[in-house]
């Protein structure tokens, strides 16, 4: 499953390279009127252009976090989306595409990206009057509770690949480093918060019998945070896998 996310990841990246290059047209059919690629101005065509290879066609089945998530909208908001969109990230999975951080794309563009994913997936009653924690984190996280608060709220879907005796689960290894390699915490914390509906995965309010409150979802995301920087560290060097001479033998 991660080398497949890996392999998918590169696609889409070798795919968007090259949309770029090509102007994302097929060969030899005849082009629309010209228009300026900075004069695009329509939702559908810049969102195909560029967000559809990673964020999935009808905004959701993606390799990368569903926009068409009325849960993540609310809670992210399209400042949040904007801001996304135009400096990349929020980890380095995501390119930048504002023309202010080397991208293609200007102000206006990246505006009205996040004004149409609002208005085309956003939904007033997302919520339904409930108060989520913030986007994101303004608690220092304490891995040791998240370790703990994981076996409450996750564990029943994901097994932890920590613990040999744990049962399989229908999810995926969310504890396992080279999964973690792949995801930011800030998109952990955005899965944690809006879900995966089309998959299966509730929000944060029915994860567990009772929703989880902000230190809940900052702690989880503290534990599997150090999980990945634990399995960093212990990646041995090139010199102590190849000392001076061994080759020879
Ligand atoms: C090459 C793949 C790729 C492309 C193309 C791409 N994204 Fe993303 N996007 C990602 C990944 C991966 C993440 C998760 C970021 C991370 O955690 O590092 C992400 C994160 C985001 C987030 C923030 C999610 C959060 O956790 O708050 C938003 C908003 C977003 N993308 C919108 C867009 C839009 C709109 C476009 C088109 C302009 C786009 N993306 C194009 C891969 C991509
Ligand atoms: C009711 C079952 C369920 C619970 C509880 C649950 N998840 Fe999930 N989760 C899923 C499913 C289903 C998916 C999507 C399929 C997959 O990735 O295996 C998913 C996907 C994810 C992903 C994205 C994986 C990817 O490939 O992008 C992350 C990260 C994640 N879950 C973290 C968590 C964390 C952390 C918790 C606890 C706070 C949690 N989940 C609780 C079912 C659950």
């Amino acid at each position: 499953m991660n080398r497949n996310r890996k392999t998918r990841f590169v696609l889409a990246v070798g795919s968007l390279a090259a949309c770029f290059a090509a102007g994302c047209r097929a060969p030899g059919m005849p082009g629309p009127p010209e228009v300026r690629p900075d004069q695009v101005m329509d939702f559908n065509v810049l969102y195909k252009q560029n967000c559809a290879s990673c964020h999935g066609e009808q905004g959701h089945g993606g390799i990368a976090i569903s926009m068409a998530n009325p849960v993540y909208i609310a809670i992210a908001g399209e400042q949040t989306i904007a801001r996304a969109i135009d400096e990349g990230g929020p980890g380095e999975l995501m390119p930048a595409f504002g023309k202010k951080h080397g991208g293609f794309l200007t102000d206006a563009q990246v505006n009205a990206l996040a004004q149409g994913i609002v208005t085309r997936w956003g939904r007033a009653d997302a919520l339904a009057g409930a108060t989520a924690p913030p986007d994101a984190a303004t608690l220092a996280g304490d891995p040791a509770a998240g370790k703990a608060a994981f076996a409450t709220y996750c564990a029943r879907c994901h097994r932890d690949t920590n613990d040999r005796n744990a049962k399989p689960r229908n999810a995926g290894p969310v504890t396992d480093p080279d999964f973690l390699a792949l995801i930011s915490d800030q998109n952990i914390r955005s899965t944690i918060l809006a879900g995966k509906p089309d998959e299966g995965m509730p929000d944060w309010r029915h994860l567990g019998t009772q929703p989880m409150s902000d230190r809940d979802i900052t702690d989880v995301v503290a534990w599997l945070s150090s999980l990945r920087d634990a399995a960093h560290a212990a990646t041995p060097t090139q010199t102590s896998i190849a000392p001076q001479g061994e080759q020879k033998r």
